[in-house]
């Protein structure tokens, strides 16, 4: 008998509603260009190419006819490349693409996707349209652990600088630096936090309900779905990462992603 898990009916949500402000280039940051394509075409190919997803429901920015119309078309290719491969018939692993309009708020745009997802959908991961290069194996982890039981895992890397806390400086000390360290923490328990982030689906449908009425500052404070999720306490899990997820969030980031898809291993290497 196989005692291997069931693995999910699982979603992919991808989150490209944001400005992208950081990035300089004037538009949202899903449209900006990366090695000939743009940033939302790299994801939306590594979500499909991991092949986890039942679903993909992308948020983009509100009435954007151009990240409309890339979405449908790669719903277009995908349906293309199955057809050359020879699965025309098959139809089952297709996932289905859905676009829905994102929020003011990385979180709203979740729940805007989280509204949208089909009827049978047990789990789902929550991606970063930012983290375009994110490798098929950190997919994998975060979808065998949603497998393996967990409620809630996400994808972290070791924190390799020294974290300090500081506040303003004040009076005579103002004049000397901007800022007062107040702390370190200890380097060995911090982790830095990626995306996919994986959820069985009622537990984030429940922390995202929660959160809907937060006030504006308490809103301001969320950055992942991970975090709604431990205010629930449910247990968090965590799986290794990879350092090609970056979020493309400055123009040097940027160069990076370009040079990892111009590097001799290409962008998607796995890392040992
Ligand atoms: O701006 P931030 O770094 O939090 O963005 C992380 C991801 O969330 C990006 O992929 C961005 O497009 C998305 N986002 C969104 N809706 C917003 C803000 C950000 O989908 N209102």
């Amino acid at each position: 008998m196989d005692s291997a898990p069931r693995t999910p009916v699982t979603a992919v949500i991808v989150v490209a509603a944001g400005s992208g402000q950081r990035l300089g280039y004037g538009m949202p940051k899903a449209k900006v260009p990366l090695g000939g394509d743009s940033i939302l075409t790299h994801a939306l190919r590594g979500v499909a190419a991991a092949g986890i997803a039942r679903q993909i429901c992308v948020a983009i920015p509100p009435g954007d006819p151009e990240l409309h119309a890339l979405c449908e078309a790669f719903a277009q290719d995908l349906k293309a490349e199955r057809r050359r491969a020879g699965h025309a018939g098959d139809g089952g692993q297709l996932p289905v693409v859905t676009i829905v309009d994102g929020g003011a708020t990385r979180a709203e745009s979740v729940r805007a996707a989280l509204a949208a997802l089909l009827p049978a959908t047990e789990a789902v991961l929550v991606h970063d349209a930012a983290r375009a290069l994110t490798p098929e194996a950190v997919f994998h982890r975060v979808s065998q652990a949603l497998a393996a039981g967990a409620l809630a895992v996400i994808p972290v890397m070791p924190v390799v600088d020294t974290v300090k806390t500081a506040e303003p400086a004040t009076g005579g000390g103002a004049a000397i630096a901007p800022e007062l360290v107040t702390g370190t923490a200890a380097r060995e328990t911090l982790r830095a936090v990626q995306t996919p982030q994986g959820f069985e689906l009622a537990t984030l449908r429940r922390a995202h309900d929660a959160a809907a009425s937060f006030d504006a500052g308490q809103a301001a404070a969320v950055t992942d779905d991970a975090m709604l999720v431990e205010l629930l306490s449910v247990p968090v899990y965590a799986v290794r990462g990879a350092s090609q997820s970056l979020k493309i969030t400055t123009p040097l980031d940027l160069i990076i992603a370009e040079g990892l898809l111009e590097g001799p291993l290409g962008a998607r290497w796995v890392e040992g």
